[in-house]
């Protein structure tokens, strides 16, 4: 629900209990980017609206909220249980914000079928699972919020651990579960 909902504010004031964090880089993967920011803050909890009164609003504001699973079978998510690691970590230090969009086409295909690209075909939690506890992860739904990005994906991990989440993202990027991405916006960070 929205009460664990994420809200990514570029270039806004920061409310109280928002984490910010200064941006690297924002790199548009597929389709349209976002426009340049120094800084994003990062609020759970309730959803900040864009703009203070007499001050300049943000440049942008993404919003999506944690939602049951759908693809996650009993005996992967213990699997996961055993070795994600919680978000906020002292040494994870750098971060990663992925917005996502799927097509039409991705949405029209049969559960059966999108879980089968998902896993059976993609192996996105067997990959990802080489890749914990480096990296903390969370991820949260826009779609059904009427927002521009199905997908809000955030992880967390150490400065030496960086190489590692590339190389994770590039052998995802090669699967056939992208094919049907139609925006992805990469969005690397640090805390401040
Ligand atoms: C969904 C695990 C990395 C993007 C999921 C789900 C799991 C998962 C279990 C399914 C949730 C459900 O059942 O609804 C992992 C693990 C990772 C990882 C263990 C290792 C760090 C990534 C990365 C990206 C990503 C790096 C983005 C570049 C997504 C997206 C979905 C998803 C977009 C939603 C898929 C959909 O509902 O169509 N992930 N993931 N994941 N993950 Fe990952």
């Amino acid at each position: 629900g929205l009460d664990s909902s994420v809200g990514a504010i570029g270039d806004d004031a920061v409310g109280a209990n928002a984490r910010r964090w200064s941006v690297d880089r924002i790199v548009p993967v597929v389709g349209a980017g976002l426009a340049a920011v120094s800084y994003i803050s990062v609020s759970e909890g309730a959803c900040r609206e864009a703009g203070v009164p007499g001050t300049v609003g943000p440049a942008w504001v993404l919003r999506g909220a944690t939602s049951y699973k759908r693809y996650t079978e009993s005996v992967e998510q213990a699997m996961l249980d055993a070795v994600q690691p919680a978000l906020g970590r002292p040494e994870a230090g750098r971060a990663a914000l992925l917005p996502i969009t799927t097509s039409t086409a991705w949405w029209e295909l049969p559960q059966d079928a999108r879980r089968a690209i998902f896993e059976e075909t993609s192996h996105h939690i067997a990959v990802g699972l080489e890749y914990l506890p480096a990296v903390a992860r969370q991820l949260c739904h826009g779609r059904d919020l009427g927002e521009p990005f199905d997908f809000l994906t955030w992880f967390e991990f150490a400065p030496s651990d960086e190489s590692r989440f590339d190389q994770l993202l590039a052998r995802l990027r090669t699967s056939r579960e992208w094919e049907y991405v139609e925006r992805e916006i990469e969005i690397r960070l640090t805390r401040e």
